[in-house]
């Protein structure tokens, strides 16, 4: 297995925000991480990302303990783009993308072409051509979080941890980025775990899915068993129904639209 983990659990002071949690990820395979506000999400994309310690379990690359690794070893392997990402505002679009390179340029910061390579590729992959000498402060929610996506995709890692990345995307930009996606996995092998809110879009992109629920994984499997489990109905307390839209798509969930249509009438 390229990523995995056993009995993974974190604790925040006394409080346990994940729980005996097991994942294991082949090389080019897409891992939807869904589940309610608080389930354990991103503590468990930040602790794949050795940023939180672990109270119990490991978590290891090609069966490596990350533990042991290097900040700038385990930045080769893997890119982490977290939920709230933070830089100082007046850096520009270009310097943050830039610094997503830093584990390929040494400590003298020689810039190859490779490198200018990846920085234009990632910057253009975004929609970010153009946007070299903007400032942070001076995008939009949505501009911004496709900074810091590309900022991930230059570091040219083999695997990437995403946290919510299209959370602030228009739907053509979800798109986009989702497919972007699709294709580094395919394309290129690269391994990805992803939080994401949008059941089906997570249904559509994902080879298995994980749910947690109050940092338990209650689901691990293809997005079709989890169709079919009946666990997000009572998961996320919505009514709603599977459907398949054409044959071979995915599951599609429909939410029941009873509570819309009572407000509107
Ligand atoms: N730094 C922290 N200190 C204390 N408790 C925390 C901290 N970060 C998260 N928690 C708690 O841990 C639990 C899991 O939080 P986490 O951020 O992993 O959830 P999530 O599934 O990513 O949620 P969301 O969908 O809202 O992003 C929650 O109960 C949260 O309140
Ligand atoms: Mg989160």
């Amino acid at each position: 297995m390229l990523l995995s983990c056993s009995s993974l659990s974190v604790t925040y002071g006394r409080r346990k925000a994940l729980n005996a949690f097991d994942l294991s990820l082949r090389k080019g395979e897409i891992r939807a991480l869904v589940g309610p506000n608080g389930s354990g999400k991103s503590t468990a994309l930040q602790t794949l990302a050795g940023l939180i310690k672990p109270a119990e379990g490991m978590v290891e690359i090609d069966c490596r303990p990350i533990g042991s690794m290097s900040r700038r070893q385990l930045a080769r392997h893997l890119a982490f783009l977290p939920q709230q990402p933070s830089a100082p505002d007046e850096m520009t679009v270009e310097q943050l993308v830039r610094q997503g390179r830093f584990a390929h340029v040494g400590l003298f910061r020689n810039y190859g072409i490779e490198d200018e390579e990846a920085i234009r590729w990632a910057l253009e992959s975004t929609g970010l051509a153009g946007f070299d000498n903007r400032s942070l402060s001076e995008l939009s929610g949505g501009e911004r979080q496709r900074a810091w996506i590309s900022a991930a995709l230059a570091q040219e890692a083999q695997i990437l941890l995403l946290d919510e990345p299209t959370s602030f995307l228009d739907i053509g930009y979800q798109i986009e980025i989702l497919d972007l996606v699709y294709r580094l996995s395919r394309e290129k092998g690269v391994t990805v775990v992803m939080s994401i809110h949008d059941l089906n879009q997570a249904m559509s992109i994902s080879d298995h899915i994980s749910l947690l629920e109050r940092g338990e994984l209650i689901f691990d499997g293809e997005p079709k068993q989890l169709a079919d489990s009946g666990l997000i109905e009572k998961v996320f307390r919505v009514k709603g129904n599977f459907v398949q839209i054409a044959p071979n798509a995915p599951p599609h969930f429909d939410v029941e639209l009873a509570r819309r249509t009572a407000l509107t009438a």
